[in-house]
């Protein structure tokens, strides 16, 4: 890549909640690769020794993923705890002395957004800034104006090539799959456009409710939670052009294009909903109109995608988890065989979670006297193997200074551009009960010829 690899890394909030459920199993896996020979440092306000902080990765480890005890020692051999408040200049000092030799310091800011102004503007103060890259989080701002906002504090310290936004759905080997199905062959890429394909459908279901995070989730709702970020990358994936090549650039070139081909999404264009019994969750509002689940309606204005229509659907408290991209063919031009009440099950079934599945829908014969057929799916199934969860690979990227994966800022503003006419509950939200999908009004969304598959439970 031509910078040197990342010689510390550092994360603020190593108390936090995504520090235990993620990153310290993550940075495990990381040493077990032998990806991660260099000091780790965490800080936070709390004040904790490092042998608190091990403690805390042991526990961590414990309930998320196992600990691995040759690894877990290398790790605790290598972490140092800082504790300071983060508006301090002392907490800077105390890390720059924690820093050494390092002169290429990877920071990892695992903190709320209200918190970023104030650390990165420390790390610039302090000098800690300098040859040094910096990871932020999602959300990246609130709507197109906070990012803005946020964008200037982050860059008047770090240069956008120093900075990696990460959107953890880009680090999810299915999505990656998706990505090397789609230009590892040639045989989609003929009927990949509106000439074959009538619509294409994204659903993100979760089958628990918002977890104790009321109040984050008051502030959110699904559109900023989910729609924002994840749906449309997984959406890019699906629908951009090939790349040149993996460059960095190339990848995220492409992706920019056909973000930037979607309209700004208006409320005709949605259908929000609400579990029953959101309401009573601690943190909310008794009169809360924040959505726990939305339908969306797009189209993408290019040669090949326009016309197309492209539903997504994302919700807590649906039947499954699970994550599933549709793209149904059209109908062949004409119909052979006559059969009655036939459905078309012609269509290309990308099933990113639970497990990897590519399905090709088709219609076989039944043998027999008659020419009739039913639906017969073909399967591609991929096994777990050496899968790497998206935080080691997203973290192992930014140390080695490789930004295919993180989100750049023109994307990130395109991503609110798109949505944020939606933003801020301007439809009525509708409520639904647990373990359905959704409110029935999101039927309302679709055209004639289509309705909403719903990917089945694992038996
Ligand atoms: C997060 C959202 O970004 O993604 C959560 O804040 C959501 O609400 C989560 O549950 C889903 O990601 P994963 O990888 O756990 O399916």
């Amino acid at each position: 890549m031509g910078t040197p690899d990342s010689d510390a890394l550092v994360f603020f909030g190593a108390t936090g909640d995504l520090a235990y459920k993620k990153i310290f199993p993550s940075l495990q896996a990381m040493v077990r690769r032998d990806n991660l020979n260099v000091p780790v440092i965490g800080v936070a306000g709390r004040s904790w020794t490092t042998d608190q902080l091990r403690e805390r990765v042991r526990d961590s480890l414990e309930h998320h993923g196992g600990v691995d005890q040759v690894a877990f020692e290398k790790l605790s051999s290598q972490l140092q705890y800082i504790s300071g408040d983060y508006n301090k200049p002392e907490t800077y000092e105390k890390l720059r002395q924690a820093l050494g030799d390092a002169t290429h310091p990877l920071y990892y800011l695992a903190i709320p957004p209200s918190l970023f102004a104030q650390v990165v503007a420390g790390l610039g103060e302090s000098g800690c800034a300098k040859n040094a890259r910096v990871v932020i989080e999602k959300p990246f701002g609130r709507d197109l104006e906070s990012a803005r906002e946020l964008n200037k504090v982050v860059t008047s310290v770090f240069p956008e090539s120093s900075i990696y936004r990460i959107d953890h759905y880009l680090g999810k080997e299915p999505l990656l799959n998706l990505l090397y199905f789609r230009f590892a062959n040639s045989f989609l890429e003929p009927i990949w456009n509106r000439n074959y394909v009538e619509s294409i459908q994204i659903v993100m279901a979760e089958n628990f409710g918002i977890q104790g995070r009321g109040r984050f989730y008051e502030e959110t709702g699904a559109i900023r939670d989910v729609v924002e970020n994840h749906m449309l990358q997984v959406l890019a994936s699906v629908c951009m052009d090939a790349p040149g090549s993996t460059a960095a650039d190339a990848i995220r070139d492409e992706k920019e294009r056909i973000l930037k081909a979607i309209p700004s999404l208006q409320p005709d264009d949605i259908i929000r909903g609400q579990f029953c019994g959101y309401r009573n969750e601690e943190g909310v509002s008794p009169d809360s109109q924040v959505e726990t689940f939305v339908a969306v309606r797009f189209f993408i204005n290019t040669w090949r995608w326009s016309g197309v229509p492209i539903y997504i659907r994302a919700g807590k408290n649906l039947p499954v988890k699970t994550t599933e991209v549709m793209v149904k063919l059209k109908c062949p031009p004409l119909d052979v065989f006559q059969e009655e009440g036939k459905e078309n099950t012609n269509y290309v079934r990308f099933l990113l979670e639970p497990e990897v599945i590519v399905a090709l829908g088709t219609r076989a014969k039944i043998p027999g006297e008659d020419m009739s057929g039913s639906a017969v799916e073909l399967l591609s199934f991929y096994g777990g193997g050496n899968e790497m969860e998206p935080y080691e690979r997203l973290l192992g990227d930014a140390m080695r200074g490789d930004p295919t994966l993180s989100v750049r800022e023109d994307t990130v503003e395109e991503e609110w551009r798109i949505v944020q006419a939606i933003l801020d509950n301007v439809t009525p939200v509708y409520e639904y009960e647990p373990n359905t999908w959704g409110p029935p009004e999101s039927d309302k969304l679709l055209l004639p010829s289509d309705r909403w598959y719903n990917p089945l439970a694992k038996e």
